[in-house]
């Protein structure tokens, strides 16, 4: 399965995309998370991502594109994979529609901007990737990642004001992809939960439609 999620930032993105990766065994690509790495790395890619990152702006369309078209060329995306945060603009949308990369699905998680700003003051990630949050959930010990150990921290970009921006970014720049997936018939829309149980069990249903296990 070629699949695409979006949704707002917090939306349960990453959280969705790590369980569906695992019940399918194809990855997950979170063009977020390699930027945080470049980032955290120091790479040049990290150094030029790093000001659009923390400010909540998204990264120049050619930046991502070109590290999405080099993902999507690995033998590891032969069987399938799950594109989560790309495309985030019409300019990405067709530049993969450009690569000839055919999508089965572009999974929307609609959560309300409110709860969203309130959802993200408790999330918590560690340097190896994973995510948390302090109430839905939890690490197994507080501030300790259950992967690797590491210590747990907030995100740069999560700061109030900065995710105030992002949701600005999504609805003006990203939301117009709804339209652009419905119109090529790929739109599947589960409305987020309070439990992620909950938003997964609607997600499997929805994702079971278009040939998910
Ligand atoms: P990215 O990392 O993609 O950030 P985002 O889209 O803002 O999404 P998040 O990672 O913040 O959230 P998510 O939807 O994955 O939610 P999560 O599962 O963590 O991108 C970061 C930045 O990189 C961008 O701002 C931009 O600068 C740049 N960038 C990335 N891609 C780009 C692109 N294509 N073009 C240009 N720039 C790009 O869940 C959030 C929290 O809620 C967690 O704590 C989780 O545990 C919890 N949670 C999840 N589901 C539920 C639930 N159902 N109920 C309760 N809590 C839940």
């Amino acid at each position: 399965m070629n699949l695409i999620i979006m949704g707002a930032p917090g939306a349960g993105k990453g959280t969705q995309a790590e369980i569906i990766a695992a019940r399918e065994n194809i990855p997950a690509i979170s063009t977020g998370q390699i930027l945080r790495d470049a980032m955290a790395a120091g790479t040049e890619l990290g150094k030029t991502a790093k000001g659009y990152v923390e400010n909540g702006d998204l990264v120049p369309d050619e930046i991502v594109i070109g590290i999405v078209r080099d993902y999507l060329k690995s033998d590891a995306c032969a069987n399938g994979f799950i594109l989560d945060g790309f495309p985030r603009s019409i300019a990405q949308a067709e530049a993969l529609e450009k690569m000839g990369v055919v999508i089965d699905a572009v999974l929307s998680i609609d959560v309300s901007d409110d709860r969203i700003v309130a959802r993200m003051s408790g999330r918590r990630v560690c340097k190896c990737g994973a995510s948390y949050h302090i109430d839905y959930k939890p690490s197994k010990v507080e501030g300790i990642c259950d992967k690797c150990s590491s210590e747990l921290y907030i995100r740069a970009d999560d700061k109030a004001e900065t995710v105030i921006t992002r949701l600005h970014n999504y609805h003006a720049q990203t939301e117009p992809l709804l339209a652009f997936y419905n119109e090529r018939g790929k739109l599947i829309r589960v409305e987020g939960q309070e439990e992620v149980e909950d938003t997964t069990r609607l997600v499997r249903e929805a994702l079971a439609k278009v040939g998910g296990r």
